[in-house]
């Protein structure tokens, strides 16, 4: 655990100093180290950046305010984004990875950071998987995510997410160009094996196409 670079962090360096490093971003009551035996399921021998969220909501980090259950707190939401962004430029520069092979892998809280920095930062984030997903914020402009894969897991049964706010993301994401993989399950909020299987399958296919 590291506490530099403004982010509590866990940074796992990857078999190969080229290779793809994935930015696993926890839900809400996580932290830095949830993600990492995910993170090593999912792609062994890449590189795992993990901060911790920097918001404490009754002690529960999290990666930015909401007012409510799935209400955002949409000023929080635009800094702590941008914030999260300049992390992980200051990473790749602190540990060496390639800053152009960063694939976010995002859960609940962590994967609407996720999909903010995607519409924020179009660019910094070369693929994504996110894990019951929602709108973090309606952009103004769509930004160009041409050819960007993201993978989005939901849940029919999700208390939490309502599915129709999953399908408008996957919506946002396709209209920007995204090259997008919606898979639906009759589940709810928590991943399921399933999730984790699938997700692999399709990062074994796009992680080594990223150059
Ligand atoms: C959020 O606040 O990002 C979503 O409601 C998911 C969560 O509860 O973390």
């Amino acid at each position: 655990m590291s506490a530099d670079l403004g982010f509590v962090h866990r940074y796992v360096p990857g078999e190969d100093e080229s290779g793809p490093t994935l930015l696993l971003l926890h839900g809400t009551g996580g932290n830095e180290e949830d993600l990492v035996p995910l993170g090593e399921t999912l792609a062994p021998g890449a590189a795992f950046l993990s901060p911790r969220g920097k918001v404490s909501e009754y002690g529960a980090p999290r990666f930015f305010r909401r007012l409510a259950e799935g209400v955002f707190d949409h000023e929080d939401l635009l800094f702590r984004t941008h914030e999260l962004a300049e992390f992980v430029q200051a990473a790749s520069e602190e540990y060496g990875f390639d800053a152009s092979k960063v694939v976010a892998v995002g859960y609940s809280n962590g994967a609407n950071v996720a999909a903010s920095t995607i519409l924020l930062h179009p660019g910094l984030l070369r693929a994504a998987v996110l894990f019951r997903a929602m709108v973090p914020f309606e952009p103004d402009l769509a930004p160009d995510l041409s050819g960007m894969p993201v993978f989005l897991a939901a849940g029919r049964m999700d208390r939490m997410i309502p599915p129709h706010n999953t399908q408008r993301l996957a919506d946002i994401l396709l209209e920007a160009g995204a090259d997008v993989d919606l898979r639906w399950r009759d589940t709810g909020h928590p991943l399921t094996y399933e999730d984790v299987a699938e997700a692999k399958a399709w990062l074994s296919d796009v992680l080594p196409k990223l150059s």
